[in-house]
């Protein structure tokens, strides 16, 4: 059965990929190595021994779009990552993304409409939630106003897809991940962030390879037991295995209704101290970090209820933190040695 998957080159495409190819699914990426590169399929080959077909272009550009679709028809159902994703440039930048976020969403939904390509599964984010008013947060929470343009491409891809499902025959499946971070246990693939890295983890890692001077821990006078943020941090292997069932269940019609949304979390949350003290303790080495003032558009708190999606998709987050760190430390001083 063949998958499209858009920006399988990337972070939680490339792990996708490994999990549909494991279970026997043929897998077609779609990417624009805008933010990764084509090196990453012969890493996937290494891992699961089959190279996905790669199709380079935009998914911006309507024509290629639908084009594809015509000439993959056959495709049972498209999981859609393919998007920027940085807040901070988000904020700066409004326009880049929401063209690019949301215009490749609805060519991909113009092109499986015109072919009859029904089932579609897309990278969303806690992000909608925002600062939820109680935790655990579950799918029930309320939808916040975006804190960035990136947070409000989420939501209105939400609602784009919804729309088109309300007027059509496709269906779909949000996912919304909490915060993913680790890589895969060969370490040939991983998180692989372009310049100075946004994300927590890759900026400890590539703190304690000696490609940064020191990680700034923004604020420590938050309300929680050691006045760092709390997220709900995920192992991105235990996020990739669930978009495999979330792309069975529509295969198979087990869907409930046509449009469902699944939190993707451990239902556990840590604080930034917390993530630096088992990195600390897995890799066996200090890490030089300084406290300094908050992060703007930070919330203080946050992490998932995931009862509904381990009860509906039987699925379960299994990876503890400590596994996490361990495997983000273990990929990114493989790629260091690989890349001199
Ligand atoms: N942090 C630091 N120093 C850093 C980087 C991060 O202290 O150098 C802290 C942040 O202040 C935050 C925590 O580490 O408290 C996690 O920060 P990340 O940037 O790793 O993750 P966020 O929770 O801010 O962002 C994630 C996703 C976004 C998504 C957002 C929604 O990366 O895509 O959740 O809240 F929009």
């Amino acid at each position: 059965m063949k998958i499209l998957v858009t920006g399988g080159t990337g972070y939680i495409g490339s792990h996708t990929v490994v999990e549909l190819q494991n279970k026997g699914f043929e897998v077609l990426i779609v990417d624009n190595l805008s933010n990764s590169s084509a090196e990453i399929v012969e890493k996937i080959k290494k891992i699961t021994g089959i190279k996905p077909v790669l199709e380079v272009f935009d998914l911006g550009d309507r024509e290629k779009t639908v084009g594809f679709f015509k000439r993959n028809s056959d495709i049972k159902g498209v999981i859609h990552f393919a998007a920027f994703k940085a807040v901070g440039e988000s904020v700066e930048k409004p326009l880049k993304y929401y063209r690019n976020n949301l215009v490749s969403l609805m060519n991909i939904l113009e092109g499986m409409s015109e072919t009859g390509v029904q089932n579609i599964v897309f990278s969303s984010s806690c992000t909608v939630y925002g600062q939820p008013d109680e935790l655990p947060v579950s799918e029930k929470a309320p939808i916040k106003k975006a804190e960035s343009p990136y947070g409000n491409t989420k939501q209105i891809s939400e609602d784009i897809i919804l729309d088109t499902i309300k007027a059509s025959d496709i269906q779909g499946i949000a996912l919304r991940y909490f915060n993913p971070i680790g890589a895969h246990e060969t370490a040939l693939i991983g998180e692989l962030p372009l310049g100075v890295p946004n994300n927590l983890v890759p900026f400890i890692t590539q703190t304690a390879i000696g490609i940064r001077d020191q990680l700034k821990v923004f604020g420590n006078d938050y309300p929680t037991p050691d006045g760092t943020p709390i997220r709900d941090y995920i192992h991105v292997v235990d996020l990739a295995k669930a978009h495999v069932i979330a792309v069975n269940r529509m295969i198979m019609n087990s869907m409930k209704k046509p449009f469902e949304v699944f939190n993707l979390g451990t239902g556990k949350g840590y604080s930034v101290l917390e993530v630096i003290h088992a990195f600390e303790k897995v890799s066996g080495q200090k890490l030089n970090y300084k406290i300094v003032g908050r992060r703007e558009g930070d919330i203080i708190q946050v992490w998932a209820d995931p009862s509904f999606s381990n009860k509906e998709l039987g699925w379960k987050a299994e990876k503890g933190l400590d596994e996490m760190v361990a495997s983000a430390w273990k990929w990114e001083k493989a790629y260091r040695a690989e890349n001199k």
